[in-house]
This record gives C-alpha cells, structure tokens and sequence, in this order.
C-alpha cells in the first residue's frame, strides 16, 4: 500500500537542519571511525538535531538533578498510546512490558528467556549483522532462513528451516526484524499470521525487534503482537532509531499474553540497566515528538526518492528498491564489478563510507547499506562519489 507524505504542520525538516561542519563535531561513532575527508553514510544515525520535546525533558531532569534509577511505566504507557495513535493497536498492555537496556540487550534476554545453551535462533538474512554477534556471545546457534529475492520473508523456506530446527527436539527461537533492516520491508499483516501460524505449529517462539517501527513511510507497520496466533511472542520497542537516542539507553520489552508468565521471569536487575534520562528521553519523544516525526518521515520519504534518481542518472547499474520503511537503502552493487565488497571500493576510492553488505549474512555479498537520514547535499555529494570510485 501506498500512503500520502506525511504532513508537516509546518516543522521543519530535520535532515536540513545541520551543516557538514557542525555534524563532524560530533564525537559518536558515525563521525570519528574515518577521517575528516570521508563522508559517512554509514552506521544508523541520523544527522538530525533532536525533537524540541525531548532537549526541554532531558534540559529539565538534568536542571532538576533527576539523574538516579528509573522508576514507573510513563514509557510504556507513552509507547501504548503512540501504539493506539500511529497503528491503530490497543493491544500495548503496560503490564505486560518491562523496561531493558536496549533493543540488542533486550534481545538477549528475551531469547534467554526461550531458549537455552546451543540452541538455535532463526533469522533471515540479509538482516541487522548484531543478530548474528549477539546471538553466537550468548551460546546460541544462528539459523539462517534468508528472505526471497523480492526482500520478503519466504514462507516456504521459514518453514523448512523450522522444520529442522526444532527436528532435534531443542528449544527453538526466531529472531525477527519488523520493519527489517537492511531492506527497509515492511512486513504485511498476511505474513505475519503466516509466521505466527508456523511458529505455533512448530513450537518455535518468536522475538520481534521493531525498533524501526515508527519510520514507516510507504507503508502502515502492523505490530507482531497485533496479528492472530502471536499470543504467545515477545517484543521489542524503542524510540532510538526514530528519534535517534542510541546514546539515551533504553528500550521496552512486551509480551504477548501467553509470553506474560516469561517475561516474568526475566530477573529484576535488567531493568536496572536502562538510564533514567534515557527512559525520560524516549517518553518525551513517543508522547510529544509526533510533528517532529512526521516531518522526519517526509524528508525520509523525499531522500529515497532521491537515492533513486541519484542512482538511475550516475550509477545505473546498481539495483535499489526503496524500503517502505526505516532510513537505510539496500543496494544491489554486484553488476559494478566491485567484487563482493564494493563499500570497500567505494571507501577507498571514493572516500565515501557506505556499510559492506557481507556481515549482513547470505546474500550480503556485492551489497552495500547506505543511510538515507542525511541532508539532499549529503546524498548527492555520497552518491558523486561513490560514481568516482568506478573512475
Ligand atoms: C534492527 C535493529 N535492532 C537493534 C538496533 C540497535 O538498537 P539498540 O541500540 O537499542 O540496541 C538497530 C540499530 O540500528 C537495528 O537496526
């Protein structure tokens, strides 16, 4: 489906915000990994100031002195709201959510929670490359199901993988990416009863990582836990990626109502793990960042048509389908005869830092990731570049 830009109310764009010269003053890791004369359109942060709401709840708690140990439900509530607001879903219950560090650490709990030592995790490459180091730290095995060459899941291939997975009679988990990362899918309803419906029947349970929720553009998220048959699923939520608060940790685990009693079990002290302005941070956002959002999206919306002209006119061989969602553009590179790394290329003979497709997992090779939450300039100046490399 295909939805009307979002509507600005006369915010505005965020991606045009900053210059070059006051983003390479930031310290994080998109900016001080390469030399001052790379161009990073690399890791998933965006050059974006933060929403007006979020600067006056953290100004305030850092005036007041509120910097001790979270405490209450004020972000899962913020998120519950949002959640009915943006997806139409009133299925969020509070309790049924437990603050955690972030989303990748809140993974790893939940998978504790489900699985144990040498157990398999399913994921579907080309996906998120911290699903693969993040499930082999905690002794699980990965399982790869990769996705169709459409960038959809393959209910087949989930299916076969399933099949064999749970075959030695282990505890089986599948680790999904919703909307997935690196292609942007936005996962339909339809396929997420087809997943529910398989996991139920082969006793495989499922953990969601939707942190790229709110950055639906083309298409209307539906939560994991919203669809027939996922009662008993697990969630993962968070503000980081949308209002990029990756250094304000925390996120919010939700379970379904089968998964109530799992969650349960999940020792008290990770919730000790998120920071307290993190949690007042993200509340801020869910609950008042919605105008500065929507005017991301439509920037958003505006940069990846753009990557695709940019493309079509100097760089006509690579393949880009946009994603219906996130701020990250998969690119086919492997007819530029860059070999099965072409961000390497692109790296050293453009000075142009993109990600490399290959810890992506199957089908990573002669892929790159770029990310589109960067000004038009930024854009156009990344794909000049990336065109010199060829030279
Ligand atoms: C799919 C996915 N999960 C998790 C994360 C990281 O989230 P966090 O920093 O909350 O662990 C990212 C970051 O880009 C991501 O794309």
């Amino acid at each position: 489906m295909t939805r009307i830009p979002h509507e600005t109310s006369g915010e505005p764009n965020p991606l045009q915000a900053l210059t070059l010269d006051r983003l390479r003053r930031r310290t994080s890791m998109k900016w001080r990994t390469y030399p001052e004369d790379v161009l990073p359109v690399w890791v998933a942060e965006m050059d974006v100031p933060l929403a007006e709401p979020v600067v006056r709840a953290v100004t305030d708690a850092l005036h007041l002195g509120d910097t001790g140990y979270p405490a209450g439900t004020a972000y899962a509530e913020a998120l519950s709201a949002f959640a009915g607001k943006r997806w139409n879903w009133d299925g969020l219950a509070v309790e049924r959510t437990a603050i955690v560090p972030d989303v990748m650490l809140g993974v790893v709990e939940m998978l504790k929670l489900v699985t144990g030592y040498g157990d398999a995790v399913v994921v579907n490459p080309p996906v998120y490359p911290p699903f693969y180091d993040f499930v082999t730290h905690m002794d699980r095995r990965v399982v790869e199901a990769p996705l169709g060459e459409d960038g959809r899941i393959d209910p087949e291939v989930l299916e076969e993988t399933f099949r064999r997975a749970v075959a030695g009679g282990k505890r089986v988990a599948y680790l999904l990416c919703s909307p997935h990362n690196p292609t942007g899918t936005v996962h339909t309803a339809e396929e997420l009863s087809a997943v529910a419906g398989l996991a139920e029947r082969y006793g495989v349970r499922v953990v969601a990582d939707e942190i790229h929720a709110p950055l639906a553009i083309g298409a209307d998220f539906v939560p994991y836990l919203s669809v027939p048959g996922a009662e008993r699923g697990l969630s993962l939520m968070s503000a980081s990626k949308a209002w990029n608060l990756a250094g304000l940790k925390a996120a919010l685990a939700i379970a379904g109502p089968g998964a109530a009693a799992d969650l349960a079990r999940m020792p008290e002290e990770v919730g000790h793990g998120p920071s307290h302005v993190g949690v007042i941070a993200h509340t801020a956002a869910l609950r008042d960042g919605g105008t500065w959002l929507d005017a991301l999206l439509s920037g958003l919306d505006h940069n990846r048509h753009l990557l695709a002209d940019l493309l079509a006119e100097h760089l006509p061989a690579v393949r880009y389908r946009p994603g219906d969602a996130t701020y990250l553009a998969w690119l086919d590179c492997r007819a530029l005869g860059l070999g099965d790394d072409p961000a390497d290329a692109f790296l050293h003979r453009g000075r142009v830092a993109l990600n490399s497709g290959i810890p992506f997992g199957t089908g990573g090779e002669g892929h790159a990731r770029l990310n589109l939450a960067a000004s038009p300039e930024v854009l156009t100046e990344a794909v000049r570049r990336m065109a010199a490399a060829l030279g």
